[in-house]
C-alpha cells in the first residue's frame, strides 16, 4: 500500500479563484517558477557542500539509535521526563507529543504507554513550583532532560540549578547521573563541561544546526522516544519529504511553491503569514513553526550587507477555536495575510453527535454525523468565507497524523524556510537579534562583565514616577 503523503494545494491563491489583485496569475506563477528553480539547485548544492547539515539528520541512524538504547535503559524506572529547554530546544518537544500521542497522554493511565511528559520553556515561578510540589516524593521515577546547545540560556541554566539543588538534596550525590540526561553540544559549551564534569547520561545537539532546525535529532527524538512516539516512521517521513523538496522541478516541490507563494504575497502588501491547523493535534506545530520563520526570517541585513528590515511575521490561529476570535478581523480588517491552512482526511478517534432534543429539532442537521464532519465542512466553510473577502489560502493536508505524515511536515517546513532565505537573500540560519536580550539577562542578573552594559539599560528600565499612572 502507498505511504500517505502530505499534499499541498494552492489552487485557492491563484488569481481565477480570488479577484487579479489579491490572486497569484499563471504568468506570476510562472516568474515565481523562474526565480526560485535556480534556487532548488543552490539549495541541493549547498547541502551537499556540508552547508546545511540540518538536511541530513533524517539520514544519521546513528542518533536514533543512540536515543533508543538510552530509552531502553531509562524507560523502566521512569514515570516523569521532565524537559528543560527554551526555543529550538523545546517547541519540537511539544509539537510532536501534542501531534502524536493522545490528549489525555498525562492523566491516563491506560492512554499513556511511556512516561509522562512536561515541557517547561519558561522560567515562570507559580508554575515551576505547582509542578514540583504535585511531584513530591516521585523524584527518583523522573528523568530531567536539560536541552541547551549553546548551555549558557540563563532560562535552561536556572531550571537546571533549582533541579540539581534539589536532587542532590533529596537523593543524594548519585541522584545527577541516575535523574539527568544532558542534551547539548558534543564538544564545548557551559552545559557540556558541566555534564562532563558530573558525568551526565549525554545526547548531542548535531554540530551545525540551529536550534529551531534540531527536532529530528537527538533534541527532539529523546523525548519523543521516550513517550513511546514511534521515531523512526517519523524519520522515515523526513526522507520521504527530501525526495520531493529536492526535486528541480518547481511545480512538483512543494517546499519551493510554498517558500514563492509567501514570497509572492510578502511583496504585494501580504506581509502576516497565518497558519491555521483544522486539528488540535496540530496545533502546536504552528506553534513550532512561528518560531521556525520568524527566527529564521525576520533580518535586518540581507547577504550584501544592505539594511533591508525583511521578514513575513508569523501567527498561528487553530481551527475551529479561532473562526470565533480572530476570522472577524481576517474577512473584514487589512487584506494583509496569506492563510495556511492544514487539514486532516481521516483521524484515528472519531464520534458521532447524539440526536437532538425533541425542543430543540432545529439542531437535527447535526445529529448522527462525524465530528470529523463538522470540522472539516468548518474548515472548507471558513476558507470559502476568506476566499469571498479576497483573501488567499494555501492547506496542506494530512490524510492521516501520524509520526510518518508528522515527519514530512517537520522536513517540508525547515526546507521552505531555507527556500523562503534565498527569496529574501538573506541568511536564515542566524538569529543575531535574540542575543541583545540574552546579554541584558546576564547584566540585569549581575554577571561579571557586564557591568557597562547593566548600567546602560538602567535609563530604560527604572520606573518613572513622572509616567507612572
Ligand atoms: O533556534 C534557536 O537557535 C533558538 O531558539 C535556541 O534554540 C534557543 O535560544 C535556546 O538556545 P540553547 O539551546 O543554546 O539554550
Amino acid at each position: 500500500m502507498p505511504k500517505q503523503q502530505v499534499k499541498l494545494n494552492y489552487k485557492n491563491v491563484m488569481e481565477n479563484i480570488i479577484a487579479d489583485e489579491h490572486g497569484v496569475t499563471t504568468e506570476q506563477l510562472k516568474d515565481l517558477a523562474e526565480k526560485t528553480s535556480p534556487l532548488i539547485q543552490q539549495l541541493n548544492k549547498e547541502r551537499q557542500d556540508g552547508e546545511t547539515p540540518y538536511r541530513d539528520l533524517p539520514y544519521k541512524s546513528q542518533i536514533a539509535q543512540q536515543v533508543k538504547e538510552l530509552v531502553k535503559q531509562l524507560a523502566g524506572r521512569c514515570e516523569n521526563l521532565v524537559v528543560f529547554g527554551i526555543g529550538g530546544s523545546a517547541l519540537g518537544n511539544i509539537a510532536l507529543q501534542t501531534a502524536l500521542n493522545p490528549y489525555m497522554h498525562n492523566l491516563d493511565e491506560t492512554q499513556r504507554k511511556g512516561p509522562r511528559l512536561f515541557v517547561f520553556d519558561n522560567v515562570d515561578p507559580p508554575q515551576l513550583v505547582s509542578f514540583l510540589e504535585w511531584l513530591g516524593d516521585e523524584l527518583d521515577k523522573t528523568i530531567f532532560n536539560v536541552i541547551s546547545k549553546s548551555g549558557r540560556t540563563s532560562e535552561t541554566a536556572a531550571q537546571f540549578m533549582i533541579i540539581r539543588k534539589l536532587l542532590l538534596d533529596k537523593l543524594g550525590p548519585n541522584a545527577l547521573r541516575e535523574q539527568v540526561v544532558a542534551t547539548t553540544d558534543g564538544k564545548k559549551g557551559t552545559l557540556r563541561r558541566i555534564a562532563d564534569e558530573s558525568n551526565l547520561r549525554c545526547l548531542e545537539v548535531p554540530h551545525g544546526v540551529g536550534g529551531r532546525f534540531t527536532v529530528l535529532s537527538a533534541v527532539g527524538l529523546f523525548s519523543a522516544a521516550m513517550c513511546r512516539i514511534d521515531i523512526d516512521s517519523l524519520l522515515e517521513g523526513a526522507r520521504d519529504m527530501d525526495t520531493r523538496v529536492k526535486c528541480e522541478d518547481f511545480y512538483k516541490n512543494p517546499a519551493a511553491i510554498i517558500a514563492a507563494v509567501n514570497y509572492h504575497f510578502y511583496n504585494n502588501n501580504k506581509k502576516i503569514s497565518v497558519m491555521m491547523p483544522y486539528s488540535y493535534a496540530l496545533k502546536d506545530l504552528s506553534d513550532w513553526y512561528r518560531q521556525l520563520w520568524a527566527e529564521s526570517l525576520g533580518k535586518k541585513e540581507d547577504l550584501t550587507g544592505n539594511e533591508v528590515h525583511i521578514g513575513p511575521t508569523p501567527v498561528k490561529a487553530l481551527g475551529t477555536t479561532d473562526q470565533h476570535s480572530q476570522v472577524q478581523l481576517y474577512r473584514e480588517g487589512p487584506n494583509d495575510k496569506l492563510f495556511t491552512f492544514l487539514q486532516v482526511r481521516n483521524f484515528d478517534k472519531d464520534i458521532k453527535i447524539g440526536p437532538a432534543p425533541d425542543c430543540a429539532s432545529e439542531l437535527g442537521f447535526l445529529a448522527g454525523k462525524d465530528l470529523s464532519e463538522l470540522l472539516n465542512n468548518e474548515k472548507k466553510a471558513t476558507e470559502y468565507a476568506l476566499l469571498e473577502s479576497e483573501r488567499p489560502c494555501l492547506t496542506v493536508l494530512f490524510d492521516r497524523v501520524n509520526a510518518y505524515t508528522v515527519g514530512q511536515f517537520i522536513y517540508l517546513y525547515e526546507v521552505t524556510t531555507s527556500f523562503a532565505g534565498a527569496l529574501f537573500n538573506i541568511n536564515p540560519y542566524d538569529q543575531p537579534a535574540v542575543e541583545l536580550g540574552k546579554e541584558a539577562t546576564f547584566a540585569l542578573m549581575g554577571k561579571p562583565d557586564y557591568e557597562n552594559l547593566t548600567q546602560e539599560i538602567q535609563s530604560f528600565t527604572d520606573v518613572d514616577e513622572d509616567f507612572l499612572v
